[in-house]
């Protein structure tokens, strides 16, 4: 059985002052859930100060973005090791804001992923189709290009901590959400495309997640599909009681 996983996405939001105390109150909402693991993922700024702030709760500190390199001249960016450094133990990777604001590449996500599970950081690797590849009819090739470019520097070790997110890019901050069953069937590609290359063992641990406007009275729509294990959310994971409504929904 996979242990769902609900991962916040604060993206380039919150100074430190609101930021603590979203997690406090987050904390107290959540102070008795189980069946569930959360994740909070503050921009790099506020790494220090939430990871302090969740010491000795069950919430694990998430990262946004990495560079492949463990140091060296690359000026503005941040490793792996910095991350574990903060007490990081996940770090979102080729989140589609990343790929089409930055550039960022298959390839770079590739290496990405690499340099997370060899430091022992779990990736949550993003995937997803834009709303013009979906209108034509390739959302399962782009899935299966960018499942295949992510994966493809991994031992088959790192599979059973897989982590990877399907979030529709149309779907993200948009309000609008793919169904249920249109995201366990992507979900259950992913799961397969896994299994072909890291095996059965790797595609039974990695935990898929939905991503794309989730919400309070949406999230349950996803997390009872066999294929989703939790989900990454953007927006509400900016508001305590919503945040904490989406966690117990997917609770097992
Ligand atoms: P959203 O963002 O929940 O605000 O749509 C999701 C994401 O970008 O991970």
């Amino acid at each position: 059985m996979r242990t769902p996983l609900v991962a916040g996405n604060w993206k380039m939001n919150m100074t430190r002052a609101p930021g603590l105390r979203l997690v406090e109150e987050m904390g107290r909402a959540l102070a008795a859930v189980r069946g569930v693991e959360v994740a909070v993922c503050p921009p790099a700024t506020l790494l220090e100060a939430v990871g302090r702030a969740l010491e000795g709760t069950p919430f694990l500190l998430g990262a946004q973005t990495m560079h492949w390199e463990p140091h060296g001249a690359y000026t503005g960016e941040i490793s792996g090791p910095m991350l574990v450094d903060l007490g990081c133990r996940l770090v979102i990777l080729g989140h589609s804001e990343r790929r089409l604001y930055f550039g960022e590449t298959d390839e770079a996500v590739g290496r990405k992923a690499q340099a997370a599970c060899a430091h022992r950081l779990i990736p949550i690797i993003c995937v997803g189709e834009r709303l013009d590849e979906r209108e034509t009819g390739k959302t399962d090739a782009i899935i299966s290009v960018q499942v295949r470019a992510s994966l493809r520097r991994l031992e088959g070790t790192a599979g059973g901590s897989l982590v990877i997110a399907y979030e529709p890019v149309w779907a993200i901050g948009t309000g609008q959400t793919a169904t249920g069953e249109e995201a366990n069937r992507i979900a259950g590609l992913i799961r397969g495309l896994v299994g072909a290359l890291a095996g059965p063992s790797a595609a039974d641990g990695a935990r898929i997640l939905y991503g794309g406007s989730v919400r309070p009275d949406n999230i349950r729509e996803f997390v009872q599909q066999p294929e989703i294990d939790g989900a990454l959310v953007g927006g509400a994971s900016l508001d305590a009681q919503a945040f904490a409504t989406i966690v117990r929904a997917a609770a097992r």
